[in-house]
């Protein structure tokens, strides 16, 4: 504890980020986790496991029952369910037959009970089954040696211990106990299995070794995605010479980046993808976990010969090879749930997933504007004096942050009354402005009998509990502290009514939360966390459930902001800590970055992990959170993230100062910019977070989301896309004049928002760039709409005018979206009070349709300007019709960069309307 603090003030004082990096000491290796050790060395040549094929049920339509044998062990039964779901999905579970502990099976995750659909069913030999599902979903069960082998439109794409890993650990008998020897002395007294130390931290095993480790293949791809959250590459790395990726969330302490260590939240969920298929993995699973991931060449002949439709007509029997991706993926416990996303387009494993785990409900207007954060504002005067700012120097932000020193001695939902003696009024006042506040509430409760919430979650016995029944205790910010049992749906329920106005004194419908430290963070803990083996409610050890702890917490901080407006306002919720579903009650950010341009370049890859794995709302503290930015990576930085779903700047207490105005005119001009550029792209922004909570599409997507075939893509991590519509090239590197990029899509053209300069897709370009410079290009047949008025915060501009950019294609064609609401409440949903508009030009014709005709929003706003790019000549007449109204107005044309201005032309967004190019 002392020297986590030491160090902490040690190196910002000398203020010296390059030299810091994680202590790795405080984290174990795979090596040093007994459970991965055991399953990462698990490699039989045969698999003893076997299904017992006269075993299958048919329970339901869509759901077949078997008994898994392990040959070794005959006397360990598994039961194997498989369920054929819609949409090309396919779940498989594996649990033990009456284990001796009931093993954990993950809640609060799936949204709904999978459908079922009914499967045809072959036996093709005595061996195997078949089962079509739909036309593009196959599956074949072979029994001995077990293996599961997927088809997406009959292409062969993923195979289940086809290496022979599937290793599963039964509950069993300590050897010793009760006068027994065990069911394999030697086997089962591994070291490990049934205590385990680390650094001081003993870890007391009681239900002895549980894991399960499994091979999933990707056959014929070369990059896999997602199982974030790791500071690592978007596609996997190898890691045959390092560790495996871990998944357990924890509190790393000033992160490295590029390596597989375990970060503050995971997703267990992968995707692969090719020219030919995109597919995804997910396993249910909140248990610590590793997964292993090696690019393997796999011979065809070895390959069976039932598959010789993924060659075509090649011969199976040359020595050809096939990439592969092998991964081996490892729990400490619950069971096997595995969900197969057959795909075939990244756009259905998106919907396929989100089907499953939700969507990122359509985030407040405000919330994907510009956040001001810092910790710490230090008092009202503070905080006043920063809007102040905003306002002197003409930036726009919409809300204002308080970290943990506002409260009172780290007690949540309390003020430091001294520094904040009428939060009310403060609120008040930001409001007025048009803006919000962020307060923060971290999970730890401060062990004192004179602080309201602990006394009462005390008396009513919420605490989580040691493994003999007390009330766990550890450190955190405010010294001593216990955490809430958030498992405990009454408990849960309970911190949700923490934020009424009543409980949260001093807060009002303008503030927001920020739930930090949720992993949970627990500073004397082994590895700064929760020990394995102490008790949530039901009985369930840390063990099992761990990686869900942060969810709980946000989704109960998350329901709390909606009870407490009766079910009216959209609340928003940060979080450091997720799971699989996170995405519905949260945005995520990145953690505690620093300010490198490393780590300014690691955000691109590491919040597209995020969005592929469903976690939608994403960002990285800007500027870095340690260390203290100089002006040019600071200006980078807010450039980067103008055009990243989650906008906030963040600084560690120890930094200087860095308010967008500390910094010189010239720097203060270019970051106004960058936040401008962000609130005139916000209509585009909020009809992609709409469209989202409709598909499952993230608005932050790799570019092999729209360029699937596109191999050129398959690696990139330096440039991303927004929606169909933008590419972005953030620049990374402290002393460049020109950046090298890569314009997807042959055939495509590509208009640089700025200069309105034209790229070929299919083509690298070498841009120059200065201090100025976003390289951000438009796609040729994508119509974005904007709002160009300035406006000091989001919501003053729901009713300002549009602008819509129009960008042709190589057919003079494009097509965009709108989507419109009061930024704020649900009436979007309970009234349906949105606009959703469809532009599409065509023929010379621009015409507004609405998407959702018995939807109605009142608003004035209106089209106040087209700009079409890439319009071959000057027009003689531009007309616009809208009902019986006519008008005839003004544009003008640029022949050096073709395009079309017309001024004015006047309809409500609300109406239908004809614009026709003569
Ligand atoms: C750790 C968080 O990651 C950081 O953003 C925050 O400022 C500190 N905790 C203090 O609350």
């Amino acid at each position: 504890m002392i020297k986590y603090f030491y160090l902490i003030s040690l190196f910002l004082i000398l203020n010296i980020p390059s030299a810091v990096s994680v202590d790795r000491s405080n984290f174990k290796t795979c090596d040093q986790s007994s459970f991965c050790r055991r399953q990462r060395k698990y490699k039989p040549d045969t698999t003893p496991y076997e299904v017992d094929l006269s075993s299958m049920k048919k329970i339901a339509n869509g759901h077949l029952q078997f008994v898994l044998l392990n040959t070794v062990k005959p006397q360990v039964k598994f039961q194997l369910d498989l369920y054929t779901l819609e949409q090309n999905s396919l779940r498989v579970k594996i649990n033990e037959v009456n284990p001796i502990r009931k093993r954990y099976e993950v809640e609060n995750v799936l949204i709904t009970e999978p459908k079922l659909v009914d499967a045809t069913i072959k036996k093709t030999d005595n061996n195997q089954i078949e089962g079509r599902w739909s036309i593009a979903a196959k599956f074949i069960l072979n029994a001995k040696p077990f293996r599961l082998d997927l088809f997406t439109n009959d292409i062969f794409v993923i195979s289940v211990n086809s290496k022979n890993m599937f290793n599963f650990e039964h509950y069993r008998q300590k050897p010793g106990t009760n006068g027994e020897a065990g069911e394999n002395n030697n086997e089962d007294n591994e070291d490990g299995m049934w205590e385990e130390t680390f650094k001081t931290h003993h870890d007391s095993k009681p239900y002895g070794p549980s894991s399960i480790g499994v091979d999933v293949n990707f056959l014929n791809f070369e990059n896999v995605y997602g199982i974030p959250e790791h500071a690592d590459a978007f596609s996997l790395r190898s890691t045959h010479d390092t560790d495996p990726y871990r998944l357990f969330n924890l509190d790393i302490f000033e992160y490295d980046i590029g390596n597989p260590m375990a970060l503050y939240g995971a997703v267990p969920y992968m995707l692969a993808h090719n020219e030919q298929a995109t597919v995804g993995f997910f396993w249910l699973n909140a248990a610590e976990g590793w997964i292993d991931v090696l690019n393997d060449k796999l011979n065809t002949k070895t390959l069976l010969s039932s598959l010789t439709s993924f060659f075509g007509t090649k011969s199976t029997n040359d020595n050809s090879e096939v990439p592969e991706v092998t991964t081996h993926w490892m729990f400490e416990a619950g069971i096997f749930d595995g969900f197969f996303f057959m795909g075939p387009t990244p756009n259905d494993v998106f919907r396929q997933y989100t089907t499953l785990t939700g969507v990122t409900p359509t985030p407040p207007l405000w919330s994907i504007a510009y956040h001001q954060c810092r910790w710490n504002y230090n008092d009202e005067d503070d905080v006043r004096g920063v809007n102040n700012g905003f306002e002197q120097h003409q930036i726009p932000v919409d809300v204002i942050w308080l970290d943990i020193e506002h409260t009172n001695g780290k007690r949540y939902f309390t003020w430091d009354t001294s520094k904040f003696p009428d939060p009310e009024k403060m609120q008040d006042d930001l409001a007025a402005y048009g803006r919000r506040m962020v307060t923060i509430t971290d999970p730890h409760i401060k062990k004192d009998d004179g602080y309201h919430v602990y006394a009462e979650a005390k008396s009513n016995g919420y605490f989580v509990k040691t493994k003999d029944g007390s009330d766990y205790e550890g450190w955190c910010w405010p010294g001593t502290s216990m955490w809430l049992d958030y498992f405990n749906r009454d408990i849960s329920q309970w911190y949700s009514q923490r934020f009424t106005y009543d409980n949260y004194k001093g807060s009002t419908r303008n503030l927001f939360i920020w739930n930090d430290m949720n992993e949970p963070s627990v500073f004397n803990g082994p590895e700064v966390t929760f020990p394995k083996d102490i008790v949530h409610h039901g009985g369930w050890e840390n063990r099992d459930v761990h990686n869900l702890y942060g969810m709980l917490q946000h989704g109960a901080s998350f329901h709390g902001l909606v009870e407490r407006s009766h079910g009216n306002a959209r609340p928003f919720v940060l979080t450091r800590s997720f799971f699989a579903g996170s995405q519905r009650t949260a945005a995520v950010w990145t953690g505690d970055n620093a300010a490198h341009w490393s780590h300014l370049k690691i955000a691109v890859p590491m919040l597209l992990s995020l969005s592929v794995t469903g976690i939608s709302f994403v960002g990285a503290d800007v500027g870095g959170f340690f260390g203290n930015p100089d002006a040019k990576l600071l200006v980078r930085w807010y450039q980067a993230a103008a055009f990243q779903p989650f906008f906030r700047e963040h600084a560690h207490i120890d930094t200087a100062r860095r308010e967008p105005w500390l910094f010189g005119d010239d720097n203060t001009r270019l970051i106004r910019q960058a936040i401008e550029q962000r609130y005139s792209y916000l209509p585009f922004w909020y009809t992609l977070f709409y469209t989202q909570e409709k598909n499952g599409v993230p608005p932050m997507l790799p570019l092999w989301f729209h360029f699937p075939r596109d191999k050129n893509t398959f690696k990139t991590e330096d440039s991303f896309m927004i929606g169909n519509g933008l590419l972005v090239y953030p620049v990374t590197e402290a002393d460049t004049n020109q950046v090298s990029i890569y314009f997807p899509g042959e055939n495509t053209v590509w208009y640089d928002i700025r200069t309105f300069t034209q790229h070929n897709g299919s083509e690298t370009a070498l841009i120059n760039v200065d201090m100025e410079s976003i390289p951000v290009y438009q796609r040729g047949g994508a119509i974005i709409p904007q709002r160009l008025r300035k406006r000091r915060a989001a919501m003053l501009a729901i009713h300002d005018p549009i602008t819509l950019v129009v960008a042709l294609d190589r057919n003079n064609e494009a097509e965009g979206e709108l989507y419109l609401d009061d930024g704020q409440t649900y009436d979007y949903r309970q009234k349906h009070q949105f606009i959703h508009r469809h532009f599409t030009f065509k023929n010379n014709e621009l015409q507004s349709t609405s998407l959702d005709p018995t939807a109605k929003f009142e608003t004035d706003a209106w089209i106040e300007r087209i700009i079409i790019h890439g319009y071959p000549k000057n027009p003689t007449r531009v007309k616009i019709h809208s009902g019986d109204k006519q008008a005839v107005p003004l544009h003008s044309y640029q022949d050096t960069t073709q395009t079309l201005i017309i001024r004015r032309p006047g309809p409500s967004v609300t109406a239908d309307w004809t614009l026709t190019i003569a």
